[in-house]
C-alpha cells in the first residue's frame, strides 16, 4: 500500500486527486478483511483512538468503532450528552484532558465548522473530521466515491446530481470537492432558499429536479436538515416532496443503470420516496458497508498501519 503524507484528515478540499486515490485504493485493499471468517487483523495494535461526538450519529460513529476494532486499535467513544461538556467544559479543555491519556487519534464530530481544524492546531494527536457544521464530512464523500467507483468502475466522466438541502449540507460540500477533483460532472439542485451563497462557483445549480436527474449516472439525495433550520425554508414536507422529492417516475429520467445514493438518515416521503430508497437502483446500504472500509483506510494511513499484519 502507498505512503500517505498527511497527519490529519480535516477535509477533502485540501487533498490532491492522488491522495483521494490512495485512500480509495487502500479501502479497496482492506475491504476483504471484512469478508474473512475472523474479521480482525493486528494492523493498529497498540494505537488508541478517541471518538468524540458533539452531535448525534449512527453510521459514522458505529463504522469508526467497527473499523477500529477490525484493525485492533483500542478505542473509546464519548458522546457529549453523558460527558462533562454538560457542565460547561470547553472543546479545548475536553481535548486536552483526553490527550493527557495519550491517544494517537481523535475523531471529532462537531456542530461548528472548523472545530477539527482548531483541534489540529492545538493537539498532538492525529485529528479526523467526522463532520463539522455545514462545512465538510470527508469520510462520507470518500465512502460515496468508493461506492460509485465499485459500481461504475470509474469516477471520471460520471454525471452526478446532488439534490436536496444544499444549504446545511457538509456531505454536499465534501462530495463536490471530491467528485470535481476526480473528473466527474456534478449538478446541484435545491429550492432557491436552500442554496448556499457562492456554491455555483464549484458546480452548476438548477432549481428543477427533472433537469438535474436527466441522464444522470448517479443521483445523491440529501436530507432535509430540520434540526439546523431556524425559519421556514419551504412551505411543507408535502410540497417539498412534490417539487423536489425523488420518485420512481423522476428517477426514470436518469440513465437506466442509475445509482441512487443517500448518506442517511432518510426522511422517507420527503426528499426520497420509499419505492426509490428500497428499489433496485438504491446503493444506500452499500454506502454504509463501504463506510467501514473507508474508515479502516483512514485509520490505517494516518496511524501507520502494518501491511504485514493485514496480510
Ligand atoms: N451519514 C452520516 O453521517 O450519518 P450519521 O449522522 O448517522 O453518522
Amino acid at each position: 500500500m502507498k505512503a500517505y503524507p498527511h497527519r490529519h484528515l480535516l477535509g477533502i478540499e485540501e487533498l490532491s486527486p492522488e491522495h483521494v486515490q490512495t485512500i480509495l485504493d487502500t479501502a479497496d485493499g482492506l475491504r476483504e478483511v471484512l469478508d474473512r471468517p475472523i474479521k480482525k487483523v493486528p494492523a493498529l495494535r497498540g494505537k488508541t483512538v478517541v471518538n468524540l461526538f458533539y452531535e448525534p450519529s449512527t453510521r459514522t460513529r458505529a463504522s469508526f468503532e467497527v473499523a477500529e476494532k477490525v484493525l485492533s486499535a483500542d478505542s473509546l467513544s464519548i458522546t457529549t450528552a453523558t460527558s462533562s461538556v454538560q457542565k460547561g467544559e470547553t472543546l479545548l479543555d475536553t481535548a486536552r484532558n483526553l490527550e493527557a491519556m495519550n491517544p494517537d487519534m481523535i475523531v471529532i464530530r462537531h456542530s461548528s465548522s472548523g472545530a477539527p481544524h482548531f483541534l489540529a492546531r492545538h493537539c498532538r494527536s492525529a485529528i479526523v473530521n467526522a463532520g463539522d457544521g455545514a462545512h465538510e464530512h470527508p469520510t462520507q464523500a470518500l465512502l460515496d466515491a468508493l461506492t460509485l467507483r465499485q459500481k461504475k468502475g470509474r469516477l471520471k466522466g460520471l454525471r452526478v446530481a446532488i439534490v436536496g438541502d444544499l444549504l446545511h449540507s457538509r456531505v454536499m460540500r465534501s462530495n463536490v470537492w471530491l467528485l470535481t477533483k476526480m473528473g466527474a460532472d456534478v449538478v446541484l439542485c435545491a429550492p432557491p432558499t436552500l442554496v448556499p451563497p457562492g456554491i455555483e462557483a464549484l458546480a452548476p445549480v438548477t432549481h428543477r429536479i427533472d433537469e438535474a436527474v436527466e441522464g444522470a449516472d448517479a443521483v445523491m439525495m440529501l436530507r432535509i436538515q430540520r434540526e439546523r433550520m431556524t425559519g421556514g425554508f419551504y412551505p411543507s414536507d408535502r410540497e417539498y416532496h412534490l417539487r423536489f422529492g425523488l420518485t420512481a417516475a423522476r428517477a426514470a429520467r436518469a440513465k437506466k443503470d442509475v445509482l441512487i445514493l443517500h448518506p442517511g438518515p432518510m426522511n422517507r416521503g420527503v426528499e426520497i420516496a420509499s419505492e426509490v430508497a428500497d428499489g433496485p437502483y438504491s446503493v444506500i446500504l452499500d454506502q454504509v458497508t463501504n463506510g467501514v472500509a473507508v474508515r479502516m483506510a483512514v485509520l490505517y494511513l494516518l496511524l501507520g498501519g502494518s501491511a504485514e499484519a493485514v496480510a
